[in-house]
């Protein structure tokens, strides 16, 4: 990100102003901030579900901007949110086989990367066929990931992964989530509120009216 600015539409404070910042593959990069400082539009700057009114945001060294969105945002960057989105009435792999589909993979039958991804995050063949609405809160993020990694991005961007998450849990999520960085090689940006995740972080930034800095 270069001199990244962001007022929303019909508010005069500028909620990010002039932030500068790379993420590098292989590291897992946690954001704090007080609540409302702008930790989430930040990722959603980056996802590219919202445009910044000025600066550069590149990926792999090309403009987002001149990048075709719906490509970018299926295909690039795996994105975890703080409500999972997870379609509760479904299956834990149906939601896994749903995105693999809309980043423009065919899925015939029954798809076994969608079983792959969910063993790979503890999620086992049975708990992988219940609906998502019978998992336990931990089971979810772990889907919620597995859904992330369906078509393998180098990207990946995770609000609150931990915020619902006991102790044993949200060490379970960080343990997956270190894996992804530091064995697969991945980009991980993740927004936290807690201080013991930023312990599983190598690296920890800080924004703050409106500025971003490391810790
Ligand atoms: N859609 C929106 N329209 C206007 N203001 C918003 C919108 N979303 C967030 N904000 C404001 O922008 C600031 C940053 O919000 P946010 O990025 O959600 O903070 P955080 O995730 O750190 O809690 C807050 O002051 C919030 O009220
Ligand atoms: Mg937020």
């Amino acid at each position: 990100m270069k001199e990244v600015s962001f007022t929303y539409r019909g508010n005069e404070k500028k909620v990010l102003n002039h932030i500068s910042a790379d993420f590098e593959d292989g590291k897992v990069c946690a954001i704090v901030g007080e609540s409302g400082s702008g930790k989430t539009t930040l990722l959603s700057l980056i996802a590219g579900l919202t445009s910044s009114s000025s600066g550069v945001i590149a990926y792999q060294g090309k403009d987002i901007k001149h990048m075709n969105k719906d490509r970018y945002r299926s295909n690039k960057i795996g994105v975890i949110f703080q409500s999972y989105n997870l379609l509760l009435a479904d299956t834990a792999a149906e939601n896994v086989m749903l995105s693999i589909q809309l980043g423009g993979n065919k899925v015939k039958g029954k798809s076994q990367l969608a079983y792959v991804l969910l063993a790979k995050v503890g999620i086992d063949k049975e708990k992988a066929d219940r609906k998502v609405l019978k998992l336990s809160g931990g089971e979810q993020q772990r889907v919620a990931i597995a859904r992330s990694l369906s078509y393998n991005p180098i990207l990946i961007i995770a609000d609150e992964p931990t915020g619902k998450l006991d102790e044993k849990n949200e060490k379970g999520i960080m343990d997956i989530v270190r894996n992804l960085a530091h064995i697969e090689g991945k980009c991980v940006i993740l927004v936290t509120h807690s201080a013991s995740v930023t312990e599983y972080a190598d690296v920890v930034m800080e924004i703050r009216n409106g500025s971003l800095s490391r810790r």
